[in-house]
């Protein structure tokens, strides 16, 4: 095993949860690049938003990935903006082995009603807004989050199956 992994998908689809589950199973460090923007400023998500605005969140990001010792493997979950913003999808397939976790609106909605006081871009959103907002957005995003080496959906998403996954590709 000497390759990153990065999971990708929409806010909600379970990336950190099942990333750490994933780097259990591998014996791999894992790293979630929302938390490394937190512990670097000292602020959550939503006060950096604020503090700096989107796009130097996004340079962030950027960053982070570039930034990785990409001669330690590890399991890495990645913000759900961050496939869709300066080439980082193209970045993360030539330095690693991508998932996309991929999950139909509705459900996303469904788990994101409770989630959305962690998440700027959702935050202020009635219900009904919200759902329109993921419907839009993922469609947008699709066109990045496709590009993953392996898409995964529902029933594809246990730590099973996608640590068997990588090992045959790595
Ligand atoms: C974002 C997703 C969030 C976080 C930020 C922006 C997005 O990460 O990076 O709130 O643009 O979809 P999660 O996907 O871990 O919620």
């Amino acid at each position: 095993m000497c390759q990153t992994v990065f999971l990708l998908g929409f806010m909600g689809s379970g990336k950190s949860t099942l990333g750490k589950k994933l780097a259990n199973r591998l014996k791999l460090p894992f790293l979630d690049t929302d938390k490394e923007i937190e512990n670097k400023y000292g602020l959550t998500v939503s006060q950096f938003f604020e503090k700096y605005g989107e796009d130097k969140f996004r340079l962030e990001e950027k960053a982070i990935i570039r930034e990785l010792d990409t001669s330690q493997p590890r399991v890495v979950a990645v913000g759900g903006g961050l496939p869709c913003f300066h080439k980082n999808i193209t970045f993360m397939n030539e330095k690693g082995i991508t998932i996309y976790l991929k999950r139909p609106a509705k459900e996303l909605f469904q788990r994101l009603k409770q989630g959305k006081s962690k998440r700027p871009l959702i935050t202020d959103l009635s219900d009904p807004e919200l759902l329109s907002y993921i419907e839009e957005k993922l469609q947008e995003r699709s066109v990045y989050y496709e590009q993953a080496q392996v898409i995964a959906g529902r029933d594809e998403q246990t730590v099973e199956l996608l640590a068997g996954k990588v090992r045959s590709i790595d």
